[in-house]
């Protein structure tokens, strides 16, 4: 945990920017497997880790605004948890290390919120994405589960992706470590990556790496000799020569600050001229979007610049044709490239995504776009120092899409539909990094992963 001051002093900027009333925090619960006694592994909520710290299950943190306290709302264990989990501090000792005075048992939360219901005080939450969290909040609110979303506070949602989306050089550093072992992570993968290994084993080998060095994979490995596949978490092919292995992965740590990384490589280490032409195309699309990051440029524009140097790459590839730029705008490079540059990164690999994407990453000035792939992007507004985004553009062979690309000849004029036919084998290629927007640009963070040919070359030699 970090020191106590950091909660609450982010309590208290929460405090200032949210008037009246009282926020109410839910940690997370257990999660049952396939029967209550044994649970998926704990992952506190990321908004409680952020204001509350602790990291333990049926917790529940308070701000009263009208009074100025915070509280936090928890059972200290009985001989019962005693025998099962082992000692655990008092809930009193816990709140004191991230600098809460106020305790109660988890039955007293009941009470708090009537009362303040009762007295028409607002209770401002941010929206559950979990059952149980619904069902809790549900009971204490007495709203139906399905109205849960539609009476969060946006004042609040707000107020937190203020203070989230930017990311104190504690946090960064935090994060940091993170791609550091991702490094591991990803080197190892790409050593393993010889025709006759299965998937699984690469996938195995490297989560455990997560697992002994940090905390768990910060989201389910996705690594996978069909790229095409966005995200693909089938791991028994065995990888054969002439295929690109996709591995896409990242880990967290205990306070559940994340990375996530994508990198490709040919089986068996030496990428052929087919593989190379595309691989240098995703390259110069990474490498042109990342020198793109500064305070105060939209999103959107660096997403769009990516999509126009691959027009340009494929269009040199004789794989499109016709302009570029303009094939670009019309969204012919969708085809290949059918996502989205990139998302914030932090406590969530996605972050923040569960307050709502649009309110993340759009604006009054910039706009979620309706059209196939731009509608993909997940955040377009201008940058600000201190975010950290990832920057992750790819290019995918789908023969279902082509197929129906092919048969609608849509958009002909920028496609070489007879030369995309023969790359339907090919897969599919992302390269993907961590980089915080800086007062006047960027930094990639972590130690650097091989991303050009010779360095990937060299390393799988
Ligand atoms: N790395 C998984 C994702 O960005 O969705
Ligand atoms: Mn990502």
């Amino acid at each position: 945990m970090f020191p106590a001051t950091v909660y609450s002093d982010r309590r208290k900027k929460l405090r200032d920017e949210v008037s009246g009333g009282l926020i109410l925090f839910l940690g997370n619960q257990e999660v049952p497997f396939n029967y209550p006694a044994n649970t998926y592994s704990f992952r506190q909520d990321s908004n409680f880790s952020y204001f509350f710290g602790l990291d333990h299950p049926d917790l529940a943190g308070v701000i009263d605004l009208d009074e100025g306290k915070d509280f936090i709302f928890g059972n200290d264990v009985d001989i019962d948890d005693i025998i099962w989990m082992g000692v655990q501090p008092t809930i009193r000792d816990q709140a004191a290390g991230v600098g809460v005075e106020n305790t109660a048992p988890l039955s007293a939360l009941n009470e708090k919120i009537r009362l303040a219901l009762d007295k028409g005080r607002k209770v401002h939450y941010a929206p559950p994405y979990r059952g149980e969290t619904m069902i809790w909040l549900s009971d204490l609110l007495r709203i139906h589960h399905l109205e849960l979303k539609a009476n969060s506070s946006e004042t609040l949602i707000r107020a937190i992706i203020g203070m989230r989306m930017k990311k104190a050089p504690i946090e960064v550093a935090e994060i940091e470590k993170m791609v550091d072992v991702a490094w591991e992570m990803h080197t190892t993968g790409m050593k393993m990556a010889k025709a006759g290994v299965v998937e699984r084993e690469i996938a195995g080998t490297i989560e455990g790496i997560a697992l002994s060095k940090c905390g768990p994979v910060s989201f389910p490995v996705i690594l996978s000799i069909n790229g095409q596949t966005l995200h693909n978490h089938y791991h028994g092919n065995t990888l054969v020569e002439g295929r690109m292995l996709v591995i896409d992965a990242g880990c967290e740590n205990d306070l559940h600050y994340s990375s996530d990384i994508t990198r490709t490589v040919p089986v068996g280490g030496k990428f052929n001229d087919r593989q190379k032409g595309i691989y240098e195309v995703v390259l110069n699309a990474n490498l042109t979007a990342t020198r793109a990051v500064k305070p105060g440029v939209p999103f959107k524009e660096i997403h769009m610049l990516a999509a126009t140097e691959i027009a340009k790459g494929l269009t040199a590839l004789g794989i499109m044709k016709g302009d570029p730029a303009e094939a670009a705008l019309k969204g012919a490079h969708t085809l290949f490239f059918p996502h989205g540059l990139g998302h914030p990164l932090g406590l969530d690999v996605h972050d923040l995504e569960g307050l709502g994407e649009n309110l993340i990453g759009y604006d009054n000035e910039v706009q979620r776009s309706k059209e196939f792939g731009l509608a993909f992007l997940r955040f377009g507004r201008k940058l600000q120092e201190g975010f950290v985004m990832t920057i992750e553009p790819g290019i995918y062979f789908i023969p279902e899409l082509i197929d129906i690309w092919k048969a609608e000849n849509k958009l002909a004029e920028y496609i070489n539909y007879d030369v995309v036919e023969t790359y339907k084998d090919f897969g599919g290629i992302r390269i993907e990094d961590d980089v915080l927007v800086t007062a006047d640009g960027y930094r990639v963070l972590g130690r650097p992963i091989p991303k050009t040919v010779a360095e990937i070359e060299e390393l799988m030699r």
